[in-house]
């Protein structure tokens, strides 16, 4: 097979988006729409991809490029339309032989089997260009596709240019076209602006081919939804939903289960395990990883979180970037920040926030607690309330629990301090030394009572 060069096209000024954001790195489930366009063609096999951008020292795409290797990016100088657009790519094309697909950066929900397929029809076809059309039933703002009376192609009209007539047009230009490298230079150059807009349009070109006897291949795509163009916010909304469903629909068909799939927010980068029980109001977030049979409850939202398997997040409990080992239990109202493990079947609950915290196996931390910068060995018990006194007002210090421990309610760990394996911590106790193995420690007032301390202050008055 010959080879793919693929243009993305990001320079567009996005104006309908109303944000100063530049349009292709709105986020789609987490990800700048720019970054889908380049997915869907490093799939299909591009060898070279060239994304045109707006001039780098005004734009931040060029600048988010640089994360991706091997992209080449290309300034298009002034905005003055897609075939313009193209166009800029002029030093990049030279000498590329093959074929070369264009896409929108806009247009994120084009599946790579459907690209795919388009570009195997147009090479076997050996059509000289190639384009994506589709169906909308309302195709307000599209490029309508006319057609003859034959059904032949005649043009692409955009529907500013549109004629009545031709806005009665359902038949719509997804955007998307597959171009034999040789033909598309000269091609391009010949194109004249367009008196409304005086913009280049690259829909131009199929005109052109048919002027000169080029073949042509329309390639009518029955699945609409794949060619959703993000020109407003009210479409990146839409694009969100239908992304989000089609994730949920990919991960049910692999054995997840949804309570309600319409209100949960996944992620691409998310992966779940089979039997994993996803309950309403639940967000997965970037390398968010789930094992099998989990059960995650209503509101939580896990951020790059790996959770081992059967692990229980109960409702309205939040994680981030922290690993929670087999059969763990988290929450209710819990929080787990960045840098925490919790081990296997241990338990953490309500209002109990860790931070840089790692919890050995069957450790129970129930109620009301913060731990950070912390290590708490096997099966000790946390008592309601303790908290680490990790920050001394300038540097934080390391709290170091051993195994077995047993710590009554209401301790404060005053860091840094290190209690020995199957110490007990009394009740209310402020640790501010070391407590060996086996030690019982106490550290508060000692209680006083003073008999008839009340009815004496009453009968002084
Ligand atoms: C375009 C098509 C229309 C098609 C629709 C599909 C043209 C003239 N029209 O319309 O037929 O139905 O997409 O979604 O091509 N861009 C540049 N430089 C420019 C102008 C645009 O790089 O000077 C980029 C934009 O950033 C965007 C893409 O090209 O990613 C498409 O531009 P946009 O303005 O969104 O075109 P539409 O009006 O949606
Ligand atoms: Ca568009």
């Amino acid at each position: 097979m010959s080879e793919i060069t693929s243009i993305i096209l990001a320079a567009g000024e996005g104006t309908r988006m109303r944000s100063k954001l530049p349009k292709v790195l709105h986020p789609l489930c987490g990800q700048p729409l720019i970054d889908y366009s380049l997915k869907v063609s490093r799939q299909v096999g591009a060898r070279k991809i060239i994304v045109v951008t707006p001039p780098r020292d005004s734009n931040p795409v060029a600048q988010h490029l640089k994360e991706f290797a091997g992209v080449k990016v290309v300034a298009q100088k002034k905005p003055l339309g897609t075939a313009d657009a193209v166009l800029s790519c002029q030093r990049s094309l030279n000498g590329t032989k093959g074929n070369v697909v264009i896409l929108y950066g806009d247009n994120p929900l084009l599946r790579p089997e459907t690209l795919q397929e388009f570009i195997k029809t147009v090479r076997q076809a050996d059509a000289t260009l190639g384009f994506v059309t589709t169906r909308f039933p309302n195709p307000a703002g599209y490029g309508r596709v006319v057609r003859d009376r034959s059904g032949e192609v005649v043009k692409i009209v955009e529907e500013k240019e549109c004629t009545p007539q031709e806005k009665e047009v359902r038949e719509i230009n997804a955007g998307i076209y597959c171009v034999k490298a040789d033909w598309l230079l000269p091609v391009l150059k010949k194109l004249k602006p367009h008196p409304i807009t005086k913009e280049y349009y690259l829909t131009d070109i199929v005109e052109q081919a048919l002027a000169e006897k080029q073949k042509l291949l329309g390639f009518f795509c029955e699945n609409a939804e794949e060619f959703l163009g993000v020109n407003t916010p009210a479409h990146l909304l839409r694009a969100n939903e239908i992304m989000c469903h089609r994730l949920v629909v990919h991960w049910m068909e692999r054995g997840v289960a949804f309570l309600d799939g319409r209100h949960v927010y996944l992620e691409p980068t998310v992966v779940i395990g089979r039997g994993t029980v996803i309950h309403p109001q639940v967000y997965l977030q970037g390398k968010t990883k789930i094992g099998r049979n989990c059960v995650i409850e209503c509101g939580s939202i896990l951020r790059d979180i790996v959770l081992a398997d059967g692990v229980h997040i109960k409702p309205y409990s939040i994680l981030e970037e922290s690993r929670i080992e087999k059969e763990a239990v988290i929450g209710p109202f819990a929080r787990i920040r960045p840098g925490s493990v919790v081990g296997a079947q241990s338990r953490v609950g309500n209002f109990v926030e860790l931070k840089k915290t790692r919890l050995g196996k069957g450790v129970k931390a129930n109620h009301l607690t913060y731990l950070g910068d912390a290590v708490i060995g096997d099966e000790t018990n946390v008592g309601c309330g303790t908290i680490t006194c990790n920050y001394d007002g300038v540097k934080k210090h390391p709290t170091k629990i051993g195994r077995k421990v047993f710590i009554g309610s209401d301790v404060q760990f005053v860091a840094p301090v290190k209690i020995g394996d199957g110490a007990y911590i009394g009740a209310g106790s402020t640790i501010t030394e070391d407590v060996p193995s086996q030690a019982l420690a106490v550290a508060r007032g000692r209680q006083v009572n003073k008999k008839n301390w009340v009815k004496k202050k009453l009968e002084r008055k």
